[in-house]
């Protein structure tokens, strides 16, 4: 059986993944392929502990965050559980995985508070995806997205941070693709469909290749 091939969508809070995501997801019902949605952090124990952290709920006795190492070792230690218990299953069994983040979120984000070849050392037991398609959107649009949609800013929902973010997002994307990772950049400003439209031909290449 032809194994389902791995797909994960990045980009700055406020960038249209999770829609980017349901719509690929339908595409991929659509053609009568088995495909699971999946997203990081998860719903599992670690995800939901980065959750809490994230929004405060769960913080130091004296009442302080958790500190960036602590919380680059949950997001890496949350999806080495995710590929055990969800994504390697499926892709096994021939089920083809989107994810709504994965490794690039946190070379991007967790590089704000520790050292990038770190970061990557804790993420090297993840898997390579078969391809990352980053979502570039200007910081300033991706806000206005979220003050229209939700109500709770976590912690790193300020702009000036954004643009950190989206400028460690590209810089990694540039390196990885240097590494030979398939990892594509594409403008996430546009309007839905045509955004979609662009991910659906990307992904129908590496439907294409065969393992
Ligand atoms: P979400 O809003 O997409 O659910 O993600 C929650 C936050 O977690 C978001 O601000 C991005 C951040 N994040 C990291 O900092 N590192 C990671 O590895 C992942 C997966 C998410």
């Amino acid at each position: 059986m032809p194994k389902g091939k791995f797909i994960a969508l990045e980009g700055v809070d406020g960038s249209g993944i999770s829609t980017q995501v349901g719509l690929l997801k339908k595409w991929f019902l659509g053609r009568g392929e088995r495909v699971f949605a999946t997203k990081e952090p998860t719903d599992g124990p670690i995800g939901a502990l980065i959750r809490q952290a994230l929004t405060r709920r769960v913080v130091r006795p004296d009442g302080s965050p958790l500190d960036d190492t602590t919380l680059a070792l949950l997001f890496a230690a949350d999806r080495v559980d995710h590929l055990r218990c969800q994504i390697v299953p499926k892709l096994e069994h021939g089920v083809h995985v989107i994810s709504d983040r994965y490794y690039l979120s946190s070379f991007a984000y967790q590089s704000l508070g520790d050292d990038l070849e770190w970061i990557k050392i804790i993420n090297s037991r993840a898997r390579r995806p078969d391809l990352f398609i980053l979502l570039v959107v200007p910081p300033i649009t991706s806000q206005e997205r979220m003050s229209r949609d939700r109500w709770q800013v976590d912690l790193y929902e300020e702009l000036p941070k954004m643009e950190v973010i989206l400028r460690n997002y590209l810089a990694v994307a540039r390196r990885l693709k240097e590494e030979g990772e398939n990892v594509r950049i594409i403008d996430g400003a546009r309007p839905l469909e045509e955004v979609q439209g662009e991910i659906r031909t990307l992904v129908e290449g590496v439907l294409k290749v065969l393992d």
